[in-house]
């Protein structure tokens, strides 16, 4: 209550939209257009957010529900409520030190978070400024003694899952970080001087902290000195000939447990099976990279229904409330990823929208499992849906 009447004295946080509108007013243009954009025509973006809202619930009432649980486990370990936080890049750009206050309020809720390879803050410092493990993603870049010491790195710094992106071999263009210029730090030309002349917050607590790059880059990466090199060289780096078989290489170098992120369809399961991974998650990189393709929850039924229980199976693209993690529980994901729901909390408020937004999601959920007569949501299964083979 103490920190609604600090943030927004007349108007209460309620839900990820009102983050959504925060943020909007608070970041900076270039910053809140990358979290909140899709490639090209934003048909798949949009897709992941409104194929949710197909799908129905069965309310059923006078069923005792007095005493309920969210807690469930992803890769055997328990966790608050199936949710885990997605990697993002440039998070520590939605907010001053983003990426260490994501990390720190999900610690303290008991959610995973996932540190991006194009994060600000670099894995060592996340590392120093929180008590728990994390998780670290990987794209495969073709500097590969690059990539073995960021894996190196992780290890180090006690991550315990290595969640590998295959889906960013080539980049989806998003118009709108063209158009902004999108760069970071910003360039200070007059166009974003004054779009950040009116984001007096951001721009205060990012004077207070000294990360404003790529913190798992620079200073990391041959050759990588300033912004222009910076930028040419992640352009030309993720590799595009990333196959099944680097797999083995990644796995040689990281005996953890191994995440695979990106799988859209169910042609895909037998070679992620075999590649030893541990979990898959089903994702269409939130819209930003193959416009056209199917929303997540919509291909989720096919791939868990090939997955079985050979691997663990979670979902993300499109989450925005409680309601939409029990209908993604429904048909078949372990667990879910935040990543636009979180972005905007933070980018709102910072770490406290990030807590917030985390128990906004645990409330709607568990509320929402109540309306359907289930106690705990790992027994949540299609039944509690009137139309479960919508996406069949
Ligand atoms: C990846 O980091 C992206 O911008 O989608």
């Amino acid at each position: 209550m103490k920190l609604e009447f600090a943030v927004l004295p007349t108007q209460p946080i309620t839900c990820i939209e009102d983050f959504r509108k925060l943020a909007r007013r608070r970041v900076p243009r270039m910053f809140y257009d990358y979290a909140d954009s899709g490639s090209w025509t934003e048909e798949t973006y949009r897709s992941n957010e409104t194929d949710f809202s197909k799908i129905k619930f069965k309310q059923r009432v006078a069923v005792n529900i007095e005493s309920r649980s969210i807690k469930t486990t992803m890769l055997g370990k328990e966790v608050a409520m199936p949710v885990a936080i997605a990697p993002t890049g440039l998070t520590g750009m939605q907010h001053a030190d983003g990426e260490i206050l994501a990390a720190q309020a999900a610690e303290e809720f008991g959610v995973p978070f996932t540190l991006s390879t194009m994060s600000v803050c670099s894995i060592e410092a996340v590392a120093a400024s929180t008590t728990k493990p994390f998780w670290f993603q990987l794209y495969v870049m073709k500097d590969r003694d690059f990539i073995r010491r960021l894996i190196e790195r992780a290890k180090a710094a006690r991550c315990s899952a290595l969640v590998l992106t295959l889906d960013l071999q080539v980049l989806g263009q998003r118009h709108k970080d063209i158009k902004n210029g999108l760069s970071t730090p910003p360039k200070p030309t007059i166009r974003n001087l004054i779009n950040l002349a009116t984001k007096p917050r951001w721009c205060l607590n990012m004077l207070k902290t000294h990360r404003r790059t790529f913190g798992n880059i620079v200073g990391h990466a041959k050759g990588v000195g300033d912004l222009s090199s910076l930028s040419s060289w992640t352009a030309e780096q993720f590799d595009p000939a990333l196959s099944w078989n680097d797999i083995e290489w990644i796995k040689k170098h990281w005996d953890g447990p191994l995440v695979l992120k990106g799988i859209m369809d169910a042609e895909d399961i037998p070679h992620a099976i075999d590649s030893g991974a541990d979990a898959l998650i089903v994702s269409n990189h939130g819209g930003r990279q193959l416009d056209g393709a199917p929303s997540s929850i919509s291909a989720l039924p096919a791939i868990s229904e090939a997955a079985g229980s050979k691997i663990e199976v979670w979902m993300d693209g499109g989450i925005r409330g409680g309601q939409d993690i029990l209908r993604a529980r429904a048909l078949g994901a372990q667990s879910t990823m935040i990543g636009r729901a979180f972005l905007y909390a933070l980018g709102a408020m910072g770490k406290e929208g990030v807590t917030k937004c985390l128990e906004l999601l645990a409330n709607e959920l568990d509320i929402s499992m109540g309306f359907c007569g289930k106690t705990d949501i790992n027994d949540v299964d299609r039944s509690i849906l009137l139309n479960p083979d919508i996406f069949d």
